[in-house]
């Protein structure tokens, strides 16, 4: 049977550790399902917008060759919706989200990889604000 597995993310200012999880999380199963965090989603989580808009982080993470479906996450409460429509066997995390969705156990199986270390989004930001 054809596997499918699902991820989410904000992936804004792209970089190196989100090409990885997509790559990990896409070896897993046949099809990848990839939900970006809308920008009032990020807004309401972290109370700034992110710095590329949700168009053109959707069109980043659609662009690439291991990714097969893209769709806007627009609320963390629908998690649960969005594996069961978007039929997903396997939900894949990087692991600072350790034991944060096992809830899900019961409709997939849930995988948590290590991330890439050194490198984030709020690490770049900081890092060209001062230069
Ligand atoms: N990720 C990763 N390795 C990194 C950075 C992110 O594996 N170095 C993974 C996260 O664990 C998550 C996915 O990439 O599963 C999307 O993470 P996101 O929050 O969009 O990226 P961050 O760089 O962590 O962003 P921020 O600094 O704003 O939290």
């Amino acid at each position: 049977m054809s596997k499918r597995v699902i991820t989410f993310g904000t992936f804004d200012v792209f970089h190196v550790g989100h090409i990885n999880i997509l790559e990990r999380c896409a070896t897993l199963g046949d099809t990848l399902i990839v939900g970006v965090s809308s920008d009032d989603l990020n807004h309401k989580k972290k109370n700034r917008y992110p710095i590329y808009d949700q168009e053109s982080r959707m069109k980043i993470v659609q662009s690439l060759k291991f990714v097969d479906e893209v769709f806007f996450e627009l609320s963390l409460e629908k998690k649960r919706e969005y594996i069961e429509f978007y039929k997903a066997d396997i939900l894949a995390m990087g692991d600072d989200w350790e034991g944060k969705f096992d809830e899900f156990k019961d409709i997939c199986e849930v995988i948590y990889f290590p991330r890439t270390p050194s490198i984030s989004t709020t690490e770049i930001i900081e890092i060209t604000k001062n230069i």
